[in-house]
């Protein structure tokens, strides 16, 4: 059985993110992605709202799960029993920061990283930007799924 595992904050889940799964999904027999419950990060939407949207962007997937930790990657790859983690890099400016984590993870725990270019439709994409276009009132149909699109219209426009 070949496991992998997605991290990330998914605040919100995005098409980028859609995209490395659907692809991970096609590569492993188990994917699970796991939301990092990040205490010291404000966040646009809670982790339950965020594992919502991504159970349901991925219910047509029978071999992805999703999943929350808090503490180390390499901790929850540990006791889940997971060797490899799968990381989508939009850009070489992503390059540097992930080779240092995906090098500290194989050194703290043996726990490869398999890099994946992002689809260039998406190598600008990020959480961040989408929430900031969203806030104020930009258009972002084509960056997330559906329900995401909802969702963030319904908390944007209630935050006044
Ligand atoms: O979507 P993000 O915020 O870019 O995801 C980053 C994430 C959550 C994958 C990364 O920060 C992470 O793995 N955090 C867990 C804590 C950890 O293990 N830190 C040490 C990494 S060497």
């Amino acid at each position: 059985m070949r496991r992998a595992l997605c991290p990330g904050s998914f605040d919100p889940v995005t098409n980028g993110h859609l995209d490395i799964i659907d692809r991970a999904a096609n590569l492993y027999d188990e994917v699970v992605v796991a939301i990092f419950v990040n205490q010291s990060k404000s966040s646009l939407f809670e982790v339950d709202e965020r594992r919502e949207m991504l159970a349901e962007v991925t219910a047509g997937y029978p071999n992805v799960t999703i999943d929350t930790f808090e503490g180390l990657v390499v901790d929850y790859c540990r006791v889940h029993d997971i060797p490899v983690i799968v990381k989508g890099l939009r850009a070489v400016s992503d390059f540097d920061y992930e080779l240092q984590m995906a090098q500290m993870n194989r050194g703290l725990a043996g726990v490869d990283t398999l890099f994946m270019p992002t689809n260039p439709e998406y190598s600008f994409l990020a959480s961040s930007l989408v929430k900031e276009i969203a806030k104020w009132g930009g258009d972002v149909a084509l960056l997330v799924p559906p329900i995401v699109l909802k969702r963030l219209t319904e908390r944007t426009s209630s935050a006044g």
